[in-house]
């Protein structure tokens, strides 16, 4: 019997997920398929509904459900929970699991750089719902200082409060200083933007974007003068692979997976017209 596997999300038509979990997939020769399911707002709860009825093994969340689908489960893993959002859905004999991997990409994508965090000063850039699994990922990293800047500061001043962090106002972002910085909005995407000024990279030691989109987004291009830079496809890889051991209970092809998504990558700036 093929078991099935998917991400819902809207939009999803560009997920790299599907080229990166079935490569594993086929690559570990489990008879499995993994698809890529829109699903609108209004529709989430059917939706998750029909991983039951369809006995599908397992799925990924994406924007913007990964808050919305925590109390349709049977069951949250303790920091989905704290982190506020799920990405992993795990179907264990007809009960759903919901788990988040997201943290775990984060700190993995410093880490294999040999990007120390303890003790280190980080600036996030952004508030909503990706910020927080990047600032539970400091927490956890034992970062001494973690600083949010957002364009709303309201939101920034309530996840530093929930997190024991620090929110600053926005005005105040070209006097921004630390090791690391990360940029958690969903500006850059697609476009040649960043949420910063290009001379505060050299305040700073690494930075991070987690839009990959095109690949060297220009927060990414005015950091590199200065910084350690780290793509956005560093955090979906580390995330997919911790997803794919929950959906398989098995070790998968870590470089087969950051092949693909590399190369897929490739094509979609391509067709969106960036890159060399
Ligand atoms: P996600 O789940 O991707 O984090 P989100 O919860 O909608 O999506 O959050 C988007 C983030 O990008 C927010 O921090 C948002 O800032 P606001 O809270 O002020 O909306 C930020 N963002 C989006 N567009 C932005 C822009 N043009 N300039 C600065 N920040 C922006």
């Amino acid at each position: 019997m093929y078991r099935v596997f998917g991400i819902i999300g809207d939009p999803v038509s560009h997920s790299l997920s599907p080229v990166m979990h079935n490569a594993a997939l086929r690559e570990l020769g489990i008879r499995a398929v993994y698809g890529a399911f829109q699903v609108k707002k209004e529709h989430l709860k059917e939706a998750i509904e029909g991983i039951k009825a369809l006995n599908i093994s397992g799925v990924s969340v994406t924007i913007p459900h990964k808050e919305a689908v925590i109390p349709l489960l049977d069951y949250v893993d303790e920091v989905a929970q704290k982190i506020g959002a799920v990405n992993t859905i795990v179907n264990r004999e007809g009960k759903l699991w919901g788990y988040n991997t997201d943290w775990l990409g984060v700190l993995k994508a410093l880490y294999e750089k040999g990007i120390e965090i303890r003790e280190k000063r980080v600036v996030i850039i952004g508030a909503g719902g990706a910020s927080r699994a990047v600032v539970y990922a400091l927490r956890e990293g034992g970062a001494k200082e973690i600083i949010l800047y957002n364009r709303t500061f309201e939101k920034a001043k309530a996840l530093a409060e929930e997190f024991s962090c620090k929110a600053l106002p926005w005005e105040e972002l070209k006097k921004a200083e630390g090791d690391i910085i990360i940029q958690a909005t969903s500006v850059g995407l697609k476009s040649m933007e960043s949420p910063v000024p290009s001379e505060i990279f050299k305040n700073f030691k690494v930075a991070m974007d987690i839009v990959y989109l095109p690949l060297k987004t220009k927060f990414l291009q005015d950091a590199e003068k200065f910084c350690k830079i780290i793509d956005g496809l560093r955090m979906l890889l580390y995330q997919g692979v911790e997803q794919f051991k929950l959906f398989t209970g098995l070790n998968p092809p870590v470089n087969l997976m950051e092949k693909m998504l590399y190369e897929e990558v490739k094509k979609m700036e391509k067709e969106l017209g960036f890159g060399d």
